[in-house]
């Protein structure tokens, strides 16, 4: 297994370009299902997670091409012949689930594992299934597996989420675009990448209105066709980088990402005394010579702080010059990075959901675990900002979502090193 080796105290500083977004390129490769045209994909990041989808869809029949160092996917032929997503594929990444809208408008059926739970929390599916079945589908579990069916065309229905879900409005948003009828879905998510599926359907010929509110109208249509599509930039992948820049009290710039997409964060590392300027489509932070003053945060779903930027606050409040809190209200265990920071020289305090930093630490290098992909990035921006060595295991949770991470860190003047194991 890969592990990472950081050696801290360099000074970031240059400028990196945002890749593609991990959470719009899944969806939006899982509503390749719906397709029945050839399509082309651009800025896919080549990532673990996306190369698991990749596989999803192919065991299921269709025909893609994958060029990483182009960053294209081509969708020669999207016609599936076997509507499986099975469990070997779904346990490592649990956004699987999102080929299930998609495969029950467009065949009428599918099987997908159920994710079960996973690092951060017992995360389950409930919403998704209820939704669909008010839809029309019919739906069992069994033997860990979803079988869900609609002998005949889904139906358009009046839904309302009882809690915020991503990827169980991406469901609907898919299944209900070749519904018949008319279908309005309200507390729906409004993530950018919720935004990014339903303009990228639009464009294959979906009818979605309301995008980017949180009520979604949709009229459903016969068939969807194809044609090409650039993903939208990843902002949790951006303000990482921003992080890293303010932790290690250096000069970032990030290219290639619209700063409207990062508003709260970007207004909390202007609290914590970056100094920020941007353009369109570039953001950059100036933290040379300042103190780091402590941020309260607090994630909610979008426009609000993301969980997803969570543990990468918490390494600048460890270091800050006082103390903070962090209210995590989106998973129920969404902390195990705290732990390893409190090794590597932290002083944070957990109360249920709510993370109490000391401040004022100094982090020092130590050998340390990742136990999910945000909690990885954390244990990077901690070893960037720590004394001495620190060896990183586990990294494969990083390999899902971070697209040449060390490359681009070392970029920046960042020493990290990639141990093969
Ligand atoms: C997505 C993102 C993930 C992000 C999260 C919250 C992808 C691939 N992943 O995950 O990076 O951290 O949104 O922004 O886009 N819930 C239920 N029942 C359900 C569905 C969800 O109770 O049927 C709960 C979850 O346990 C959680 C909350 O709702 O407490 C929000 O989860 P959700 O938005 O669904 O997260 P994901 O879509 O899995």
């Amino acid at each position: 297994m890969d592990k990472l080796l950081v050696t801290g105290g360099a000074c970031l500083n240059g400028t990196i370009p945002i890749s593609g977004a991990k959470n719009a390129a899944l969806p939006i490769l899982a509503a390749s299902l719906l397709l029945t045209k050839p399509t082309q994909l651009h800025r896919v990041p080549h990532l673990r997670d996306v190369t698991t989808m990749i596989q999803l869809l192919r065991n299921m029949g269709l025909d893609l091409s994958y060029t990483p160092e182009k960053n294209r996917l081509d969708i020669h032929h999207a016609t599936a012949n076997h509507f499986v997503a099975n469990y070997d594929l779904v346990k490592t990444m649990r956004a699987s689930i999102v080929v299930l809208g998609p495969l029950l408008a467009r065949y009428g059926q599918a099987e997908v594992s159920l994710p079960g739970g996973c690092a951060i929390g017992s995360r389950p599916v409930d919403l998704h299934l209820k939704a669909l079945e008010q839809l029309g589908a019919q739906i069992r579990i069994e033997h860990g597996y979803i079988y869900a069916s609609a002998k005949n065309r889904l139906r358009g229905a009046d839904i309302v989420f009882e809690k915020i879900t991503v990827t169980g409005t991406e469901n609907i948003l898919m299944a209900a675009v070749l519904a018949k009828g008319n279908t309005r879905l309200q507390n729906a998510a409004r993530e950018p990448e919720v935004t990014d599926l339903a303009q990228f359907l639009n464009k294959m010929g979906a009818k979605i209105s309301g995008i980017g509110t949180d009520t979604l109208e949709i009229e459903g249509v016969d068939e969807l066709t194809g044609g090409d599509y650039t993903i939208l930039a990843d902002r949790i992948e951006a303000g990482t980088y921003l992080v890293a820049g303010v932790v290690t009290q250096g000069q970032v710039k990030i290219e290639g990402i619209n700063p409207d997409l990062l508003t709260v964060p970007l207004q909390k590392l202007q609290d914590a005394g970056a100094v920020l300027s941007h353009g369109d489509d570039w953001i950059s932070i100036d933290m040379r010579n300042k103190t780091i003053k402590p941020v309260d945060i607090s994630t909610a779903p979008y426009p609000g702080f993301p969980t997803d930027m969570q543990a990468q606050f918490m390494v600048l409040n460890a270091i800050a010059n006082g103390p903070s809190t962090l209210s995590e209200n989106i998973f129920e265990n969404r902390f195990m990075h705290v732990n390893e920071l409190n090794r590597m020289g932290a002083n944070i305090h957990l109360n249920g959901h709510l993370a109490i930093c000391k401040g004022h630490s100094t982090f020092v290098g130590a050998s340390v675990m990742a136990t999910d992909l945000r909690a990885s990035a954390s244990l990077i921006l901690a070893g960037l900002a720590a004394k001495g060595d620190t060896l990183i295991d586990r990294i494969y949770h990083l390999d899902r979502g971070y697209e040449m991470l060390e490359k681009k860190l070392n970029h920046l003047g960042a020493h990290i090193q990639r141990i093969k194991g």
